[in-house]
């Protein structure tokens, strides 16, 4: 069995790689914080290493035991709004994190890591959908963040042999999401209908994204590891769904007729953001298989079933 360690395995899309890759007979061990995170989410009969990829020693020791031939690196810092309050803690953890990876990694003859990046590493673009080759010039630290570890990366595939795949996520939801990632807008929202809450948008609510879901993002983690060689690829539906429409779908799905409330756009939202997969789909081999709607019913069946639990306990 082919052994990969995944750090941020107890996140959302930590966890649901995990299942992923279990399903497919890889032998998985998870390196986690914990910060946002839960040991509940923990695969059984997986090996959890609990501390930060900022310690390096702890990431030596985690790898001397486990001795991964893969790393799928989730690990990070995610909110775009912390990355601005407090940039140096962001550095820390989404640079010298993936640094720290990189050394350990070439220390203990890893042969890929499959680094998890951001559409963030764009900032905005005249171009849409947005393709993988656009260079792009990103507006807050996280996506400076993620860039400088892409680059990093690509300078240890040169240097020490180390294959890497980049995939630049779009916003991402499903199951298991808290609010604080960059699709949080799905779990904000459901969340509110199922509790018969009122739902504010910020902004005219005709600002578009490119939702994908968490399945489908697990499935690129997949292939990734199977491709043959280093690459970067958006992992994105390159759908535009503006939030209107989204909520939109979300309401019938709740049955909900509630209208939203709208608030004043907010600093630095960029107005549309697409992702073109076409490559991810060439050269991958790799196709999102949920729709929005699918994707959400699913999500929704998932809320609805812990509401009843919290109900129920
Ligand atoms: N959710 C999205 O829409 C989205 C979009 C683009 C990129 N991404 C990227 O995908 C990855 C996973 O994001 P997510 O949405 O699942 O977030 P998440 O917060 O649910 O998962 C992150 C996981 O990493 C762990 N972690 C955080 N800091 C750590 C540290 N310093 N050391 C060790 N473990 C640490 C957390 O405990 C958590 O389990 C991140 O790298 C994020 O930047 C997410």
């Amino acid at each position: 069995m082919k052994k990969v360690l995944v750090t941020g395995g107890l996140g959302f899309i930590g966890s649901s790689v995990v299942d992923v890759l279990i399903r497919n007979n890889y032998d998985v061990a998870i390196y986690d914080d914990l910060s946002t995170g839960s040991i509940i989410d923990a695969y059984p009969g997986c090996i959890v290493f609990t501390n930060r990829v900022e310690d390096a020693n702890s990431l030596d020791l985690a790898m001397s035991i486990f001795k991964p031939e893969f790393i799928i690196h989730l690990a990070a810092q995610i909110s775009v709004e912390k990355s601005v309050n407090n940039i140096v803690d962001d550095a820390l953890t989404n640079i010298i994190g993936t640094v720290n990876i990189i050394k350990l990694a070439r220390i203990h003859g890893v042969k890929k890591i499959v680094f998890a990046s951001s559409a963030a590493v764009y900032g905005k673009s005249d171009i849409l959908p947005i393709p993988v080759s656009y260079e792009g010039q990103p507006l807050s630290p996280y996506g400076a963040s993620k860039k400088t570890a892409e680059n990093y990366l690509k300078v240890a595939k040169e240097l020490y042999g180390i294959d890497y795949v980049i995939l630049r996520y779009s916003n991402v939801y499903g199951p298991r999401q808290t609010s604080n990632g960059e699709g949080g807008v799905v779990s904000i929202f459901m969340d509110r209908l199922i509790r018969n809450k009122q739902v504010t948008i910020y902004g005219d609510g005709f600002q578009t994204r490119d939702f994908i879901y968490v399945e489908d993002v697990a499935k690129a983690n997949l292939k990734a590891l199977q491709y043959g060689k280093s690459g970067v690829f958006n992992i994105s539906s390159t759908t535009s769904t503006s939030i209107l429409e989204l909520m939109g779908l979300i309401q019938e799905i709740c049955m909900d007729t509630l209208p939203p409330v709208f608030g004043h756009e907010r600093n630095g939202d960029i107005k549309n953001s697409v992702l073109c997969n076409q490559s991810s789909i060439d050269s991958l081999s790799w196709t999102p298989e949920h729709s929005l709607k699918q994707g959400l019913l699913k999500t929704y069946h998932f809320y609805l079933s812990e509401k009843m639990a919290s109900v129920n306990v």
